[in-house]
């Protein structure tokens, strides 16, 4: 496992982090807690030691299986868990809040699931546009004094978001969407983070599993799954989507004898995130780990899979869909 120092703390941690949205099942299809809480300590094992969730992943279900994992494992010490604030829900419908009633309840709720005293990063899930950005800054930099959080990091936010944020308090880490499918972050906010020493920690690393290696078009999405809504997973799209894996696949194989997963999540990892987030909620999941570290993209291979993907996807889509409405 590769490991990096997120500036400005001390937190010392793997640069690939387990993602437990899918292990709190809402919007995942259900989920499975024995399964679940394997998955986790399967993770610490192989040397994951970031847990990223968010009370909103089950409400309140993904932080409580992460808390009762660390504590099965006695290892709360250990792990430096990731979770975040400022979207809030009603009868299963979540919208973003950042009122500061609001984040001090919702921060007390992450303590109680997680079963600790304090947040190793707290992110502000989304930037909401109601609540003056320097306000949210703001009682972010009281946790950090108190001690209740050890980090501050905000996802989704824009670059000029994060500049307003900063002007109330300090911004360690920022969190948006990055893969080889979903580079939007590469002309703006990538540049702004390496400019201002901001760690970069990036979700989606598999694109829900598309990356995978493993979808096909006959797979089947039950219940609330995200993926009934993505338009990467429908037809048209999901066939050019496809045929990028198919190239990427074969060219992964022939020159590096790895896959299009183990090749997905190194790209990330190469090519400007200091951490990516894998989400699993299976242990065999987390088997192809060790073949993502001890090598890396050159030069060469980069420009080889930039052409892939400018031939193979003509009418490219981002991840906007998953983005939640503000309360009004
Ligand atoms: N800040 C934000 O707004 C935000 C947004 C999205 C995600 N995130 C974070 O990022 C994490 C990961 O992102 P993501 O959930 O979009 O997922 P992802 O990492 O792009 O894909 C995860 C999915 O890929 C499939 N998968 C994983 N390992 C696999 C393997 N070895 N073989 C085959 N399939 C495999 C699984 O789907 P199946 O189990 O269905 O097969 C898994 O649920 C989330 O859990 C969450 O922590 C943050």
């Amino acid at each position: 496992m590769e490991y990096t120092q997120i500036p400005g703390t001390d937190l010392k941690v793997s640069r690939i982090a387990l993602g437990t949205w899918a292990i709190g099942g809402w919007m995942w299809g259900g989920t499975d807690e024995a399964e679940s809480i394997r998955t986790i300590h399967a993770a610490i094992d192989k040397g994951i030691n970031l847990l990223d969730t968010a009370p909103v992943y089950g409400f309140g279900r993904s932080e409580q299986i992460v808390g009762q994992a660390l504590a099965l494992k006695k290892c709360r010490d250990k792990a430096f868990i990731s979770t975040k604030t400022g979207l809030d829900w009603q009868n299963g419908k979540v919208f973003r809040n950042c009122s500061p009633e609001f984040i001090r309840r919702n921060v007390a709720d992450s303590l109680k699931n997680l079963q600790t005293d304090y947040l190793d990063l707290l992110f502000v899930h989304w930037p909401d546009p109601l609540e003056p950005f320097e306000e949210t800054a703001k009682l972010l930099g009281q946790f950090l004094k108190e001690g209740k959080i050890r980090a501050v990091g905000v996802s989704n936010y824009l670059p000029g978001q994060i500049e307003a944020f900063r002007r109330g308090g300090p911004v360690h880490i920022v969190q948006p969407p990055y893969n080889l499918f979903e580079r939007g972050i590469e002309a703006e906010l990538m540049p702004f983070c390496k400019k201002n020493n901001l760690a970069l920690m990036t979700y989606g690393a598999l694109c829900r599993g598309l990356l995978s290696g493993r979808t096909t078009p006959e797979r089947q999405y039950a219940g609330d799954d995200l993926r009934l809504i993505d338009p990467k997973f429908k037809p048209p799209l999901l066939g050019q989507y496809l045929e990028a894996v198919k190239q990427l696949d074969e060219f992964a194989w022939e020159r590096f004898h790895r896959r299009v997963l183990h090749l997905a999540v190194r790209w990330v990892l190469d090519h400007g995130a200091d951490i990516a987030i894998w989400g699993g909620r299976k242990p065999e999941q987390l088997d192809p780990l060790p073949e993502i570290t001890g090598w890396h993209l050159d030069q060469v291979a980069l420009h080889a899979i930039g052409q892939i993907l400018a031939e193979t996807i003509k009418n490219p889509v981002g991840p906007e869909f998953m983005a939640p409405p503000s309360r009004k």
